[in-house]
């Protein structure tokens, strides 16, 4: 697959490291060996996943003219943390539609992304309430926009369709050359499954690539179905969008949802377990809402063995540390 055709800005400019957690791994038991790609650490405002996708979101902006970003995602949304500030870089206004998904959770003056988008001169925040429906709020407000006289462009929550997802296409082909320098043999591949175009455009990635790399996805909100159901979708469609060969083989795309807790964004004991864990032995910061459930549930499944013993398993970090300071009473 030749991504090169598809255009993008170049805000990923050099491969994220792959790092061997060798006291992470041994305070898991030491049967397994934990690798973990840092796309906490891409470029954008604090990192994280979404400038992958957005790298080529913000092109197909760029190219209709866009002289204003709208997204949307919940209260501590990472994803419009980074689209502020890619909107931001390239002088674009960027407004935001925030869902409350769990009532009375907007705090205007809390921490965190929220403390960012203010930071970063958002030009405005609208809240709605939890299960509004987040594309007509959005293009309600692009409307009145373009009556302002306004070139308004949508993005949609997580920069999930094809178009982001071809950025996680390129992260499978990066880490697949990656593991081939370090002379690597990884065998399994855990990754958040939230909207869905990071776990589908890897998948699409490793598929297409005949990687032979299983992936796992771990729900940060839905049901194993449900979510299966969303990833296998925007799969198919972004391999379609990349030219891979043949059918997306759906049985590639497998989710786990025992780590969601009480639902999204709750915090659970075994995400608290999983930030303490991988901060106290490798000194890396993951976040309360995606990565760190995503961790809690490699740690059980590397418990619960899951994985053979000896395996090589490589963990995608996401990114999402600022939703930390929003969670201080959680980690007292
Ligand atoms: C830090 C972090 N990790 C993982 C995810 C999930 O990625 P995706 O929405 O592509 O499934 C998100 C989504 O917002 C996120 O902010």
């Amino acid at each position: 697959m030749n991504l090169a055709v598809f255009p993008r800005r170049g805000y990923v400019k050099d491969p994220t490291p792959i790092e061997s957690c060798p006291a992470f791994s041994k305070a898991l038991g030491g049967k397994v060996n934990i690798f973990i790609k840092r796309d906490d650490l891409l470029p954008g405002c604090a990192g994280g996943n979404k400038t992958r996708k957005l790298d080529f979101c913000m092109a197909d902006a760029l190219a209709k003219g866009a002289d204003t970003i709208i997204t949307c995602g919940a209260v501590q949304s990472n994803h419009c943390r980074l689209t502020l500030s890619w909107a931001v870089k390239e002088g674009l206004d960027c407004h935001l539609v925030l869902e409350e998904r769990v009532k009375g959770s907007y705090k205007p003056e809390a921490s965190g992304n929220n403390f960012l988008f203010k930071l970063m001169g958002v030009k405005s925040i609208t809240v709605v309430p939890g299960g509004s429906n987040m594309m007509g709020e959005m293009e309600a407000l692009a409307a009145r926009l373009k009556e302002a006289g306004r070139t308004p462009y949508i993005i949609p929550g997580g920069a999930s369709n094809p178009i982001g997802a071809t950025g996680y296409v390129s992260c499978a082909q990066e880490t697949l050359q990656q593991l081939f320098d370090m002379g690597l043999k990884v065998d399994h591949m855990v990754v958040p499954s939230g909207s869905a175009g990071t776990h589908a455009g890897i998948v699409v990635g490793m598929v297409g690539n005949n990687a032979n790399i299983p992936v796992s996805g771990i729900n940060v909100s839905r049901t194993k179905a449900d979510q299966e159901a969303l990833v296998r979708k925007l799969a198919r469609e972004t391999a379609q969008r990349v030219g891979m060969s043949g059918e997306f083989p759906d049985e590639a795309v497998t989710c786990f949802d025992g780590y969601v807790g009480p639902g999204y964004s709750l915090p659970t004991e075994s995400m608290v377990e999983a930030v303490r864990l991988l901060a106290q032995t490798e000194g890396i910061l993951l976040d309360p809402v995606y990565s760190g459930k995503a961790m809690a549930g490699l740690v059980d499944l590397v418990r619960s063995g899951y994985f053979a013993e000896g395996s090589n398993v490589l963990f995608l970090h996401t990114g999402g540390s600022p939703a930390l300071y929003a969670y201080l009473d959680t980690f007292k």
